[in-house]
């Protein structure tokens, strides 16, 4: 059944565990409740937008539309041949719920994402991604409700045009859309991603040649936790920034300033180079604004550590910006979407 509310409080919508008001919430809890959903949106679309578990978004004071929510649970293996399992699961799962299903029945390809907070519905709008591995590439295709027109279409892997935390639905789909399920393409063949150097460290220091999925699945949960902070325990957004992407000759003239700069993944006219790093270089860990403070093991992330406000955190990410820019003359994007 649908659920609708007004003046609904987000605060357990949101890993920053911050308080925002919105003026009407509706929840779909089963696909049949599509047709009844129509009536209740907006026609303005930017009175409507669609919140997964909110752990990527920041909320920037109250928001006088409507907040659509799937919880559209469900997990249907569809097809499995050769090496190969087709997983449809509804846009509404909890993401690591998704990842221990997959590890418990040794399905490969997503274990490095574990812990990653939010709803599936919400992993191929910014292509997730950790410890060498993004999920556009165990998405076969994404089922979605066109808002415009209420048809359900589907679209294939190409057609996400999945980049670095970054797709279609990010770009020109984005609040037009609302995403049902994703079917993942998942081996059930053991094959691991160790490109992540710490993964590997890990994995020669077990002596461990021939990692199980459970191994794997408890090396990137331990890893993870050392340096990123659980938003149950301590509200945030993970990574508020992307690491940037410049070009090389900007990288060059940076180089040469700054001979220590971590960059990786140039593709030989960009490169990517650690947000982390830039942001520790301006000695910004520790740094606060109210209950808004930059985390001490990894300064991508901005925590709540208390009572921040949404103005707390979103001053905060605006004085990082200028630090790193006064600085390194670059300008850090948000991985959060404001709203
Ligand atoms: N670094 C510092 N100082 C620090 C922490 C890190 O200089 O205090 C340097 C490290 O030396 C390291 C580099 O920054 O060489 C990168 O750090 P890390 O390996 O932790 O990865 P990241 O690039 O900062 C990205 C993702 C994370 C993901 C990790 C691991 C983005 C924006 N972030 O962080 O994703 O977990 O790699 O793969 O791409 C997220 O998107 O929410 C997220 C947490």
């Amino acid at each position: 059944m649908l659920k609708i509310e007004y003046d609904f409080n987000l605060k357990n919508h949101n890993t920053f565990h911050v308080d925002f008001l919105c003026k009407k919430f509706i929840e779909i809890n089963q696909r049949e409740d599509i047709d009844d959903l129509i009536p209740f949106l907006p026609t303005d679309k930017n009175m409507l937008y669609v919140l997964g578990e909110g752990a990527n978004t920041l909320f920037t004071g109250r928001f006088n539309g409507t907040i659509l929510h799937s919880n559209l649970k469900g997990i249907h293996v569809k097809k499995q041949e050769n090496d190969r399992v087709h997983i449809q699961v509804n846009s509404g799962e909890i993401w690591n719920d998704f990842v221990l299903f997959c590890v418990q029945n040794q399905y490969y390809g997503v274990e490095n994402l574990i812990l990653i907070p939010g709803s599936v519905g919400a992993a191929p709008v910014q292509n997730i991604g950790a410890y060498g591995v993004e999920v556009g590439d165990f998405i076969g295709s994404v089922e979605y409700l066109d808002l415009a027109d209420f048809s359900i279409r589907k679209i294939g892997n190409i057609d996400c045009q999945f980049k670095y935390r970054d797709s279609i639905f990010k770009g020109s789909l984005s609040g037009k859309i609302l995403i049902l399920n994703v079917t993942f393409v998942l081996s059930t063949k053991p094959s691991f991603n160790a490109s992540y150097k710490p993964v590997q460290a890990a994995l020669d220091n077990e002596n461990n040649l021939i990692p199980s999925i459970q191994d794997m699945s408890r090396i990137i949960s331990s890893i993870r936790r050392s340096k990123l902070p659980d938003p149950s325990l301590l509200g945030n957004a993970g990574s508020f920034f992307k690491n940037p992407i410049i070009s090389n000759s900007h990288f060059l003239k940076l180089h040469e300033r700054f001979p220590e700069i971590i960059a990786f993944d140039s593709d030989g006219k960009m490169m990517k180079i650690s947000a982390a790093w830039l942001i520790d270089q301006c000695n910004l860990k520790g740094f606060s604004i109210g209950g808004a403070k930059v985390y001490e093991k990894q300064p991508l992330v901005i925590v709540n550590y208390g009572s921040a406000t949404c103005n707390d955190i979103t001053d905060l990410s605006q004085y990082i910006q200028k630090k790193v820019f006064e600085k390194f003359g670059v300008l850090l994007e948000s991985e959060v979407i404001f709203l």
